[in-house]
């Protein structure tokens, strides 16, 4: 798919990941339409891309009906919209028995309930171009149930069924769905959970590269994208050996249990 020209409305395009993303299909052509709550961080990143791009910002919260009512709005008047971006999420971690309840309902409703809504209410727009895509913004860790972030885990599942559900739901519309599964990523996000970083071993990716791996993968078409590296064997681990990787993780989090990193 040639992204020159194409509309693509991107949420959380104020920061991290979904600013990178804006700017990757900026360079490549396409017209970014930038979501996000904080119109700032969305200015910021439009005077990030070409002067003479016609890119459009809009402010709304997309866990809230008018907020996406006003996305919908916004793709509509513009006439055309060929590319979702589900990016917007957020990334709670730390043991289970410390996460409240408004931490678990905004985790669900933002990555889980939200993109869905969005989807829903963008398909009558995403119908009319002649290539539509969404793009979901899912985590390895849709993949691999990780101690100290069940609750994010339990997000990402549910967007990795809802990525295969559609895919082939709205295959007769010929809408293409992309299910992008990013492993831990320098961002704003990943601030929350700095202390994770070191007990678990992880790599921290630079939003730039994650951004010009999804871009690129939009562009071939293709139906997921997983970061490189030894996670993605982790995930090739996880389908055929989960008992391997139940010993490798159970053991890490034992450890942190008795360390320093009690939340
Ligand atoms: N960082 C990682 O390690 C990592 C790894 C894999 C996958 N991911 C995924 O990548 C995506 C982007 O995260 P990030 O790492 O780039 O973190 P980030 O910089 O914190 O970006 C999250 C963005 O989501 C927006 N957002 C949050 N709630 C929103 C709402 N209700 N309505 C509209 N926008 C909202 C935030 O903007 P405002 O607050 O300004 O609204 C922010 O720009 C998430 O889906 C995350 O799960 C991240």
């Amino acid at each position: 798919m040639l992204l020159e020209g194409r509309s693509v409305a991107i949420t959380g395009a104020g920061s991290g990941i979904g600013r990178a993303l804006a700017i990757e299909f900026a360079r490549r052509g396409a017209i970014p339409i930038l979501i996000g709550r904080n119109a700032e961080k969305l200015a910021e990143t439009a005077s990030l891309l070409p002067a003479a791009l016609p890119a459009k910002t809009c402010v709304a919260d997309i866990t809230s009906a008018h907020g996406r009512e006003a996305i919908v709005q916004i793709c509509t008047a513009r006439g055309q919209l060929d590319i979702l971006v589900n990016n917007a999420g957020l990334v709670p971690s730390g043991l289970l028995s410390n996460l409240t309840d408004s931490e678990l309902q905004n985790a669900v409703m933002t990555n889980v309930v939200a993109p869905i809504a969005l989807t829903r209410d963008l398909l009558r727009v995403l119908r009319r171009s002649d290539r539509p895509r969404i793009v979901n913004i899912g985590s390895i860790f849709g993949d691999i149930g990780h101690p100290h972030f069940a609750a994010y885990c339990a997000t990402k599942f549910a967007l990795r069924g809802f990525s295969d559900a559609i895919r082939r739901e709205l295959a007769a519309d010929r809408i293409g769905v992309t299910y992008a599964a990013p492993r831990a990523t320098r961002t704003g996000a990943a601030d929350g959970f700095q202390a994770l970083i070191a007990p678990y071993g992880m790599s921290l990716d630079r939003p730039e590269a994650v951004a010009h791996q999804i871009v690129s993968a939009v562009e071939r078409e293709a139906a997921t994208v997983y970061a490189a590296g030894a996670e993605r064997l982790f995930v090739a681990i996880q389908r055929l050996l989960p008992r391997l990787v139940d010993i490798a993780l159970i053991s890490k989090a034992r450890k942190l249990r008795t360390g320093p990193v009690s939340r």
